[in-house]
């Protein structure tokens, strides 16, 4: 049996079994108590400020969110039920105070909105690989992954290798669990869990092992995780790990730390995607951006740091897609592509439009665009990939993608410069319309999506620093 180290405040050091609790014989606060995060903020302040920024804390109150379950309760005579609430207010459903019909967080505690510390803290198992079959002690112990927690006055501690990021064998089941969806009609719709699985990452090999919990979505850096005078606190290197969880979506009601959120997405989204060229033999890249004279741009993206494809999650309402603009010699405009007006989704403003995200339809056929979970009948995925073989023979070892773009004849001599920048937006306009249009949201939604750009892809091209033979820009 392995054992672990508990020092409880002052008394002294103990060795207790794997399987029990360090501070087993203190008393704690009530479940009911540790079910608040309010009770966290004055020990694990850092871990509550970034936490109620975050968009585990909007899931429930998220007005887009409570828009869609509601005209999906009406679409389906109500057969939806929990389904969505089950992930967005997993406390709540666990204590029975929803069943998702008629739903409006306003009327939930507010420390069963969202999800919740307890929540992510208490879960002991995982059934399913997605729509949310964690299962909760319902106890006073909080699981991380401090494998020797010093006790506390407040709560028991637990050490899960689920929980650490740093665990080669946490397999990210725990996040997993709700960041992959199979839809009530059987579509494995969201697949980020899946995804994840196929990749280098997820090898528990310590060279390459990376889960969500490691350094992408919970960055550790070297602190106290707890504020707490009672408790005999060590400085832990990597000990406090971000809360943030920080990806594309943001608050668009007032919300707390609001420039916190969006600093975090920025840095997280800018080294995401690039534009790059293929390493030749030489070592030199070449072939991020390619001006042909068969009268092509080739534009080669990669994905550089991400665990799964991009985008991933809600991909069929995500919009990324690639800007070009083509200058002259005296910078007038030749050719572009992609320059998508504010209000205006990239499909509808070119349907041949360089785009990634998952194309639903209702039918098998695939002519009728589904914009709803509950409507999705097949999926055409459009995305990005992430690495799956070290192998440099494997033909899946370039897991890269090359767009080629078809300026009129005549144009690409006249080419004298490109530049280039990958855009993402959270929603498209057509589902926010269906919302309004059904009464369901408020038409001042539509003004606030944000379209955000990804650093690592803007990408200049110039004549005069193309490469001889390629015509292409190593980058
Ligand atoms: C298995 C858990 C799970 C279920 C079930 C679920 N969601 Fe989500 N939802 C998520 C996760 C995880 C994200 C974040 C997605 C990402 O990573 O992009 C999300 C994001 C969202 C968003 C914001 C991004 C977007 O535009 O899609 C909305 C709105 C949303 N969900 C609505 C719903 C509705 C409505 C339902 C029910 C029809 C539902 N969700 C069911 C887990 C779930
Ligand atoms: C009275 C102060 C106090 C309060 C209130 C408190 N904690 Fe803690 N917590 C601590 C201390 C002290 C530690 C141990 C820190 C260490 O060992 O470095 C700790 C450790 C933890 C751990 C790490 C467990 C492990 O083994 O990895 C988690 C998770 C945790 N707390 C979650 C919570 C949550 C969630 C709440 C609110 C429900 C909460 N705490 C409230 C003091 C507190
Ligand atoms: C989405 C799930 C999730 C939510 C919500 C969440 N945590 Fe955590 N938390 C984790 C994971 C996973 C770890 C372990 C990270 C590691 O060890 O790599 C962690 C670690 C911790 C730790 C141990 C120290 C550290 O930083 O590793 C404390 C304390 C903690 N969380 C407190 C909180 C509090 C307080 C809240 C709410 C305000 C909260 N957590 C919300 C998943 C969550
Ligand atoms: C109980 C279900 C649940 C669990 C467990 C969970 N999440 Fe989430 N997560 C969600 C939901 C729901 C959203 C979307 C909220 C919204 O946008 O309205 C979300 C959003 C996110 C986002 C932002 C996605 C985006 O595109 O903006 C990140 C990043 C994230 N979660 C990471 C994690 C990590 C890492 C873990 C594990 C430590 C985890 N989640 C565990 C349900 C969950």
């Amino acid at each position: 049996m392995k054992l672990v180290i508990c020092t409880i405040g002052t008394i002294g050091t103990i060795l207790m079994a794997f399987a029990g609790a360090c501070g087993d014989d203190t008393p704690t606060l009530s479940i009911e108590e540790l079910q608040d995060p309010e009770t966290c903020k004055t020990c694990h302040p850092t871990h509550y400020q970034e936490w109620a920024a975050s968009m585990h804390a909007y899931a429930s109150d998220d007005p887009i969110f409570v828009a869609m379950n509601n005209r999906g309760q009406a679409d389906t005579n109500n057969a939806l039920g929990p389904f969505c609430v089950s992930c967005h207010a997993p406390m709540a459903v666990a204590l029975g105070t929803t069943n998702g019909l008629d739903f409006d967080p306003a009327a939930l505690p507010k420390a069963q909105r969202g999800i919740t510390c307890y929540f992510c803290h208490n879960v002991t198992g995982v059934g399913e690989p997605h729509n949310n079959s964690l299962t909760l002690a319902m106890d006073t112990t909080m699981r991380g992954g401090i494998t020797n927690p010093v006790g506390n006055a407040a709560h028991k501690s637990a050490y899960l290798p689920s929980m650490d990021g740093n665990n080669v064998r946490n397999d990210s089941s725990m996040c997993g669990s709700c960041h992959d969806i199979v839809t009530p009609g059987g579509v494995h719709l969201e697949r980020t869990f899946a995804d994840w699985k196929t990749t280098i990452f997820a090898q528990p090999d310590p060279v390459r092992h990376l889960n969500c919990a490691s350094a992408c979505h919970m960055g550790g850096s070297d602190n106290v995780v707890a504020d707490d005078p009672t408790a005999n606190v060590p400085f832990r290197a990597n000990g406090l790990h971000e809360h943030t969880f920080a990806a594309i979506d943001q608050a668009m009601t007032p919300w707390p730390d609001m420039a916190l959120n969006a600093q975090r997405i920025q840095r997280d989204l800018d080294p995401a995607v690039t534009i790059v060229g293929i390493r030749s033999a030489g070592g030199a890249q070449h072939g991020g951006i390619c001006v042909l004279p068969d009268g092509t741009i080739t534009v080669r993206l990669d994905t550089i740091g991400t665990g799964h494809s991009f985008p991933s999650g809600a991909s069929h309402d995500r919009r990324t897609w690639l800007e070009i603009v083509a200058y002259d010699a005296s910078n007038a405009v030749v050719y572009s592509s992609g320059t998508v007006p504010d209000g205006v989704d990239p499909e509808v403003f070119d349907p041949n439009i360089v785009g990634f995200w998952d194309r639903t339809y209702q039918d098998a056929a695939k002519t009728q665009p589904a914009h709803f979970f509950w409507d999705v009948g097949a999926v055409d995925s459009i995305l990005l990939k992430p690495p799956i073989t070290t192998d440099p023979n494997d033909p899946a070892y370039d897991h890269s993608s090359t767009a080629t773009l078809r300026p009129s004849a005549g144009v690409i001599n006249q080419i004298d410069r490109i530049e280039a920048r990958l855009r993402v937006r959270p929603f498209p306009f057509a589902m926010l319309d269906a919302l309004i249009a059904s009464g369901h949201l408020d038409a001042k939604f539509r003004a606030m999506v944000p379209t955000l750009d990804i650093a690592g892809t803007k990408r200049t091209w110039t004549r005069a620093t193309q490469g001889a033979l390629d015509h292409c820009n190593p980058f």
